[in-house]
């Protein structure tokens, strides 16, 4: 009985974290694309599949104002300004996830 209620636990925890990262990456699909197969506006690499500790470095340097690819820098610097270090992780995880 322990067991089934820790099992049921720990699944319902990490689907929710699989349903946090994907909600957030909403609000990266219409630039990126639903599967990060889209170039935003253009301009970027295709993200989908890219190593996570990569995405980990630039959201967070883009958070920081410090990455301007294309001079489009600081519309990234919008996307992710109100975004924790925890949000990043979780969506450098999910795009990791997405099939190129
Ligand atoms: C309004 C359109 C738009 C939205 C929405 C958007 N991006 Fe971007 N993204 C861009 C543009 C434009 C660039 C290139 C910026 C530059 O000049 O460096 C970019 C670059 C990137 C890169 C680097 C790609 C490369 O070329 O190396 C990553 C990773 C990324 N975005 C992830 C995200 C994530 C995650 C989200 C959601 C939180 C998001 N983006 C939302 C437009 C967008």
């Amino acid at each position: 009985m322990k067991k089934t209620i820790l099992t049921l636990l720990i699944t319902l925890t990490t689907n929710s974290i699989a349903t946090d990262s994907q909600s957030l990456y909403k609000n990266c699909a219409g630039c990126h694309g639903d599967k990060g197969e889209t170039s935003a506006l253009l301009v970027s690499a295709l993200i989908a599949g890219q190593d996570a500790n990569k995405t980990i470095l630039q959201l967070t340097a883009y958070k920081n104002g410090e990455l301007n690819k294309y001079g489009l820098g600081n519309i990234m610097k919008m996307q992710v300004a109100t975004l924790s270090e925890d949000d990043i992780a979780d969506l450098a995880e999910y795009i990791a996830s997405l099939k190129k």
